[in-house]
């Protein structure tokens, strides 16, 4: 098809299994991995990027700047699912499809999200950290096995979570943009407003992209309206909670504890939330299985290799591009 380069910034892509470089190579394609312990910022990402005719991205910064650099792009591959990380617009405008691997790692997410519910109401690891350093105190738990769970964004990994949810009898309230009334015999669950979600869960779990829109969606009015004993769960995006909002109501046991898979700043700048100890915070693990990064490879391969025969990509995400 041509020799054409790939840049693969994608820290996992392909790790287990080398499928995914594989069939990139058998196009005659040059792939060239950027590693690293984190996301790359614009700037580090705009040298990279220069000789770059498709870049399969991470969580990496893909603003304007680097679609600028990069001026023989001709796809952005995300691997992953939320594209808020990418400038859509500008890379619209420079006639780029951007893909993402929807359908690859929404069990992944659900599990870890079910798994942040459970460690949270029974505070596993402060017990666990407790024990290992000699202690044997216990901490006083709260059950997950009928309470109220209310899921905001009841998309893949929403309705992955509910199912999980029905093998605890948990009463499911969701809300989302969309009201799906077949969903709500399928999965046993009842759609309500937002803040009526917010308002009675016990649990509250984010599945929603971060847009402008959805930009500190939890901040404090939110956590006024939550019940004393509410925990918040995120593995969708950490900007979609106003993080400053976030440590006031754990200070003022407005909710009374949180369980973060994704922050606003990743890592962390602000330690004030690393300290609190009802917050429990995993480093953005939520699609890191090998089930879903195998099944991530694939798929964001899979949209580079149509990308650069210059086929019209049905996961495009910005599909006005092709009106150009
Ligand atoms: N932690 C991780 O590693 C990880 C991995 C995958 C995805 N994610 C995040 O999870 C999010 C959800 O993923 P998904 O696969 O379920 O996506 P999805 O597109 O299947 O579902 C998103 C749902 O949110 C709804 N929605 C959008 N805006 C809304 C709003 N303002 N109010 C209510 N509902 C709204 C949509 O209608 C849709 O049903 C992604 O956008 C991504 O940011 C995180």
């Amino acid at each position: 098809m041509g020799n054409f380069n790939v840049l693969v910034t994608a820290r996992s892509f392909g790790k287990n299994d080398s499928r995914a470089v594989n069939i990139l190579e058998q196009h005659g394609f040059t792939v060239t991995r950027v590693g690293g312990d984190r996301p790359l910022t614009s700037a580090e990402l705009a040298l990279l990027v220069v000789e770059a005719d498709a870049l399969i991205a991470g969580n990496d910064q893909v603003d304007a700047e680097v679609i600028e650099a990069g001026k023989k792009l001709k796809i952005i591959s995300r691997y992953g699912v939320g594209v808020d990380n990418v400038d859509l617009a500008a890379a619209t405008a420079k006639g780029i499809p951007v893909t993402n691997t929807p359908g690859t790692n929404e069990q992944s997410v659900a599990d870890l999200a079910f798994g942040l519910m459970l460690a949270a109401a029974r505070q596993i690891p402060t017990v666990v950290e407790h024990v290992r350093t000699g202690g044997w105190d216990r901490r006083l738990g709260t059950e997950v096995w009928r309470k109220t769970l209310g899921i905001i964004g009841f998309g893949k990994i929403g309705r992955g979570v509910a199912h999980r949810a029905a093998g605890f009898d948990m009463r499911v309230l969701v809300h989302d943009v969309c009201y799906d009334a077949n969903a709500e015999n399928d999965f046993g669950v009842t759609f309500v407003s937002r803040e009526e979600v917010i308002r009675q869960a016990d649990f509250l779990t984010l599945h929603i992209p971060c847009t402008p829109e959805t930009r500190n969606m939890i901040c404090a009015a939110q956590f006024e309206m939550m019940k004393p004993g509410a925990i918040l769960i995120n593995t969708a995006r950490g900007g979609l909670i106003d993080e400053k909002a976030l440590i006031d109501a754990i200070r003022s046991k407005s909710i009374a504890g949180a369980a973060l898979d994704v922050l606003d700043h990743e890592p962390p700048k602000n330690r004030e939330l690393l300290e609190l100890d009802n917050v429990l915070i995993t480093s953005h693990i939520g699609g890191y299985t090998t089930e879903a990064i195998n099944a991530m490879s694939m798929l964001a391969a899979e949209n580079v290799i149509q990308g650069l025969a210059g086929s019209c990509l049905e996961l495009a995400v910005n599909p006005e591009v092709y009106r150009f």
